[in-house]
């Protein structure tokens, strides 16, 4: 029997505008996982057991294109294996999904390396990195990579799509709340029609993702000075950047509005939008109050993380 996990995500800066050439700042979220278990199985075939989504099943019996029938059979194909080993794949995970916190590439990346393992030949974190994109794309249409990048390297991360991983210094830990507004976004839907309307209008929409880069920027060097002041007015000037977007919607303006008020340094929405999550900068000792004022203003859960300086 082999296992592994991988952590939750969350996208600090650059949402959207990175799908466009711009740079995205995220962290990993280490409080919610997902977790791949593969065991021998005396039934024959390969399965998946997935409780949360009620899911229990050959793979022979589901469509090729399912995301994690895609994701095991990369295993087999990328490994050479034609005539798999009769085996269950459980999954288990507590990261929410269709909120942006990664629960997609988080199931992936720890399926991926759960059955190498099993197999007898570990894939590499390039390999891993890179199968879990495609799995990304038959989640999401047509994802930047953010995503499988952060959870598979499990660190900070300054992302340029298509460009090799970075990562990035932090000068001084600081605490974040995550707010879910509990409403199931699909990051393909609000992806898709950001992209109508920079067809539409494409100087218009190049011209506000490049905003975003600046602020991206920005936000790496005061997160590398570890300036928290700072980095809160440039959450709130993302947020605004976002709103512009229409990928905001009134339960996120609300729980950002409600942080500020309660004293939060900055607060944004967080990944796609339309729903899921929002985030506030907050001084680690706020953070109870704060999480309790988010789930006053409509959260329907809250976590605490703390990016620590490194
Ligand atoms: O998966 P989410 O909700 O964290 O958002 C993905 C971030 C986007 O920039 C909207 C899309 C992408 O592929 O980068």
């Amino acid at each position: 029997m082999t296992s592994s996990s991988a952590p939750g995500k969350i996208i600090l800066f650059g949402e959207h505008a990175v799908v466009y050439g711009r740079p995205a700042l995220a962290v990993p979220v280490t409080q919610v996982q997902a977790t791949a278990t593969v065991s021998e199985n005396s039934r024959g075939g390969v399965w998946i057991e997935a409780p949360n989504i009620n899911l229990s099943s050959a793979i022979s019996q589901l469509a090729p294109e399912h995301p994690l029938v895609a994701v095991i059979n990369s295993v087999f194909t990328t490994l050479g294996i034609a005539r798999p080993p009769a085996c269950t794949v459980y999954l288990q995970s507590t990261i929410p999904v269709a909120s942006g916190l990664g629960s997609g590439a988080a199931v992936s990346v720890a399926i991926l390396r759960a059955l190498s393992a099993y197999l007898g030949r570990p894939l590499t974190d390039a390999q891993v990195n890179g199968l879990a994109f495609q799995a990304e794309k038959l989640y999401h249409g047509t994802p930047s990579g953010i995503d499988n990048t952060v959870v598979t390297y499990a660190r900070p991360v300054y992302f340029v799509k298509g460009q090799p991983i970075k990562t990035f210094r932090v000068g001084a830990s600081f605490t974040l709340v995550i707010g879910d507004t509990g409403i199931s976004a699909p990051t393909k839907e609000s992806v898709g029609a950001l992209r109508s309307l920079r067809e539409a209008d494409p100087t218009r929409w190049e011209k506000i993702f490049s905003q975003v880069g600046e602020i991206v920027w920005d936000a790496r060097q005061a997160i590398e000075r570890g300036d928290t002041p700072a980095l809160g007015e440039l959450m709130d000037a993302n947020h605004a950047l976002l709103q512009e977007m229409t990928v905001s919607c009134t339960e996120l303006d609300t729980l950002t509005e409600a942080a500020r008020k309660a004293g939060a340094l900055g607060a944004k929405l967080s990944g796609s939008g339309r729903g899921g999550n929002m985030i506030a900068l907050v001084l680690k000792e706020k953070a109870p109050a704060m999480a309790e004022t988010l789930l006053a203003a409509g959260a329907k859960r809250t976590i605490i993380t703390t990016v620590r300086a490194r």
